[in-house]
């Protein structure tokens, strides 16, 4: 089915706007711009609203009444899932893995806020808290839908291959998308997305967490391709990765609170310690290594994660 065929729910606030990073892009000799998805519209803004809107699409489509999902303690995905499954009317449900600051701080205190139901799992492997799902969907006898971590299935994935549709209408040749990879929708959506409508753009995923994205990206990108029905060749010149994560998932990283710290000091933009700062140190890094020539076009993904900012200790 072809991609504008699919069935999507309007959840956010589209196309978000690209701004030139005037201050930065003197400080890195380079013409580095900025796609705010950090502002789409719904709870603190944040890459997951273009996802929700095709998964939730799906949800309802299924007369679903639940919704579950997962994800770390912090996680943005699973508070952006919360608010765009209440505004549809349905019950979120989170069953998130006991990691990372469970304090009613950050994504945790905005749950709160929403007054959602949030239960913890202690456990590392995301197969268990799935049977949790089945467990007590069946027990609440009610339709439930199930939406993985991060969002990151082929449905999922495209809102990015559909962000990339969007750059491409707003006119600005891009060389080079820097964007996050977390779970890998993002990244495999906007790669995908690029080969279709933004013909001699690289796109690199900067990654945050230590997960085969080299695997986990090329899969996403074939599964989302073939969702849309298109037979294509992906191969590793179609996407870049670097590892950017530094001490660990969700362990702030020297560059990254660097990054964070420019771009808040030269352009008044928050970024997150646990996404967007990290893949922003990566565009320095690249930037610094010279992979940018002056005519140029640079486009960094913002995708959102103010919630980290409120939860994460920067000085860990
Ligand atoms: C703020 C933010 N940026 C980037 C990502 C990474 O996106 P993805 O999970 O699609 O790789 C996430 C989620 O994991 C996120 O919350």
């Amino acid at each position: 089915m072809a991609l504008t065929d699919f069935p999507k729910v309007s959840l956010g606030v589209f196309p978000t706007p690209i701004q030139r990073l005037d201050n930065i892009s003197r400080e890195l000799a380079a013409n580095i711009y900025v796609k705010r998805d950090d502002l789409t519209g719904i709870g603190l803004g944040g890459n997951k609203v273009r996802k929700l809107e095709y998964l939730l699409a799906d949800a309802k489509a299924q007369d679903a009444q639940i919704v579950f999902t997962t994800g770390g303690a912090q996680s943005n995905h699973a508070m952006l899932t919360a608010a765009c499954a209440l505004k549809m009317g349905m019950t979120p449900i989170l069953i998130l893995k006991k990691r990372g600051v469970t304090a009613l701080k950050g994504n945790q205190l905005l749950e709160r806020l929403m007054g959602v139901d949030v239960r913890f799992m202690d456990t590392d492997d995301y197969a268990d808290i799935y049977a949790e799902m089945d467990r007590v969907g069946t027990a609440i006898g009610k339709p439930y839908y199930k939406i993985p971590c991060g969002g990151s299935n082929a449905l999922g994935s495209l809102g990015y291959v559909d962000c990339a549709r969007e750059i491409a209408e707003q006119g600005i040749h891009f060389d080079h998308i820097i964007c996050a990879e977390g779970s890998g929708g993002t990244m495999a959506g906007l790669a995908l997305g690029a080969k279709l409508f933004l013909p001699g753009t690289k796109v690199h995923g900067m990654m945050v967490d230590t997960d085969p994205f080299d695997q986990i990206t090329p899969a996403l990108m074939r599964q989302a391709a073939s969702l849309l029905g298109i037979n294509i060749e992906i191969s590793p010149a179609d996407y870049s990765l670097r590892n950017m994560c530094g001490p660990g998932y969700a362990i702030p990283s020297p560059d990254g609170n660097a990054a964070i710290s420019l771009s808040a000091g030269k352009e008044g933009i928050f970024l997150d310690p646990v996404y967007t700062g990290k893949a922003f140190a990566g565009l320095i890094a690249l930037a610094r290594e010279g992979a940018f020539s002056p005519n140029e076009n640079v486009l960094f993904l913002h995708s959102g994660g103010a919630g980290g900012l409120f939860a994460v200790d920067m000085q860990a």
